[in-house]
């Protein structure tokens, strides 16, 4: 029973010691003439879904979830959240060719089920895409890369 006992205490102060490392939760200021619907036409219902199933990630403006705030979970989303910013920004959306790569990226990661994340839908129940959320909005990546093609050909 001691035993157990030096354990627990042990793996308390752990945790407890673990909440001093927290890397920040940052929201950095968004310069809206860099947002995606500054170059892009991006239809309500898109727009919704992006909102509910990617915002988190891939924007400036992050909804930071309570557990965001406790390590070792902290640690995990944070990361998501850099990692996912550096990838794929709507408050810093590409204006040169990348920006036809991006568009075609979110149509596969959605189509394959790679993105949303996993470990992300799995709290977020309504961040899951249904297939028919997954056509809209390739149909609309879709639409949009060829809009550009239009307008400045490459
Ligand atoms: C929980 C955080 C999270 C959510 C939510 C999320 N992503 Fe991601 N996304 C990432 C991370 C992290 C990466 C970096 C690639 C990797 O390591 O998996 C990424 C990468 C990507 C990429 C690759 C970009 C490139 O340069 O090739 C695309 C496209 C993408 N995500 C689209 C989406 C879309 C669309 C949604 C919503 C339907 C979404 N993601 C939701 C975290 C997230």
């Amino acid at each position: 029973m001691n035993r157990v006992k030096t354990l627990s205490t042990i793996l308390i102060a752990l945790l407890i010691a673990i909440q001093f490392v927290q890397p920040a939760r940052t929201n950095p200021p968004a310069d809206p003439a860099r947002a995606i619907t500054r170059r892009l036409q991006v239809d309500p219902e898109v727009a919704r879904i992006l909102d509910r199933a990617c915002r988190d990630c891939h924007s400036n403006d992050t909804r930071w979830p309570w557990y965001s705030r406790v390590a070792p979970g902290s640690w995990l989303v944070i990361d998501h959240v850099n990692h996912g910013r550096r990838h794929l920004n709507f408050s810093d959306w590409p204006d040169d060719a990348t920006e036809q790569e991006k568009l075609s990226a979110i149509c596969s990661e959605v189509t394959s089920g790679r993105m949303p994340v996993s470990s992300y839908t799995l709290v977020h129940r309504n961040a899951r895409i249904e297939s028919q959320d997954a056509r809209r909005v390739c149909e609309w990546a879709t639409r949009e890369q060829q809009a550009l093609n239009v307008t400045s050909p490459r």
